[in-house]
């Protein structure tokens, strides 16, 4: 069969990236360029200057996609672009480049829901084999789910409140550090121990997860303890924040391994580029004979890549959208 190359566009947060991916599986070239350090100051995302500077950045990637790939738009097949969920501008700048670009060089378009290309970054270091557990952990998401094959989800259970990932975002505000928080704490806790005893998300055997409670809880002791002029030993506090929200993905990963009989398993999302994270699940894998998959470090985070392999199944199906389709927000994936 002919090779399929899908020039894939992704900005629904505050990444601008595009892709040409290769049968939906091998990547051509990606360029991503961030915003972090804009946004750092003013400690999150702002969605105003986010889709600015998606409007004033998007035709450079686009030229530097090119000159680095070497293709020209005879080589590519389809172009695929994220289309929710994110910030609303931000879509739209990455829906309407890759309306524009499929209307001037008359290829079909594919719109890709954001969540489900974080699974299919999976699909980049090797295929993905279904029946199969989708652990998905990111700002957005806690997400379980169980695929029988492509684009065939069933949800298993979710955070009933707060995703993993914000929490991390909050605890890290909370500590000082700078957004994204995720990659500050992981750094902060390599020099922490266990010494504050947090309380553990909701203690079931379902699996639901519930971050809101130990986010409060760091929070709160945090607080507590700058009143009362007491130290508060960061590294510590961030090492034992991490142990108590990564072992219950673990525990809950744990048991749906043992009462469904998953043999393979796939992690995705921001979260996933966590190294305590990756660890504790290779361990459980190991231990339970299961063949687990980790997209490499520059897959975890938001990249086009992710979304042209995630695009590969919805061409072969021939699941092409029209120019007038829309961003949405919110959309659920299961
Ligand atoms: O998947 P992603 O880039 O965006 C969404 O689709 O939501 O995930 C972003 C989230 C942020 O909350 C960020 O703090 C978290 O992923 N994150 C991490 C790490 N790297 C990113 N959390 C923990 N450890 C990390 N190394
Ligand atoms: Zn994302």
């Amino acid at each position: 069969m002919k090779d399929v190359n899908i020039l894939a566009i992704e900005s629904s947060c505050d990444e601008t990236s595009m892709a040409i991916v290769k049968n939906g599986c091998e990547v051509v070239e990606c360029v991503v360029l961030t915003q972090m350090d804009t946004h750092a100051k003013f400690g999150g995302v702002v969605p105003e200057v986010a889709s600015r500077m998606h409007t004033e950045n998007i035709t450079m990637v686009l030229d530097e996609l090119l000159r680095k790939s070497g293709m020209n738009k005879d080589e590519i097949d389809a172009i695929a672009v994220t289309y929710a969920p994110g910030l609303l501008g931000s879509l739209l700048v990455g829906l309407e480049c890759a309306k524009t670009i499929a209307f001037v060089w008359n290829k079909p378009l594919i719109k890709v829901n954001h969540t489900i290309g974080h699974i299919y970054a999976n699909n980049l270091m090797k295929k993905m084999n279904y029946p199969m557990l989708a652990l998905v952990v990111s700002g957005g998401h806690t997400d379980m789910v169980i695929m029988k094959d492509d684009y065939e989800f069933e949800k298993l259970g979710s955070s009933l409140d707060d995703s993993i990932g914000e929490v991390y975002d909050k605890v890290a505000r909370v500590l000082g550090l700078k957004y994204p928080g995720g990659p500050n704490i992981e750094k902060l806790a390599q020099n922490g121990k266990y010494s504050y005893d947090l309380p553990k998300p909701v203690n079931d055997d379902t699996y639901n997860f519930s971050y809101s409670g130990l986010k409060s809880a760091v929070i709160n002791l945090v607080h507590n303890e700058e009143q009362r002029n007491n130290e508060i030993n960061k590294e510590d506090l961030a090492y034992s924040f991490q142990v108590v929200a990564i072992d219950e993905l673990v525990r809950k990963v744990e048991l749906a391994i043992k009462n469904i009989g998953v043999k393979n398993m796939i992690i995705a999302g921001g979260v996933s580029a966590n190294k305590y994270l990756r660890e504790q699940m290779k361990n459980l894998c190991e231990k339970y004979n299961v063949e687990l998959t980790i997209p490499d470090f520059k897959y975890c985070t938001d990249n086009a890549a992710m979304i042209g392999a995630a695009a590969y199944p919805l061409y072969l199906k021939k699941d092409f959208s029209k120019l007038d389709i829309n961003a949405s927000s919110y959309s659920s994936f299961v």
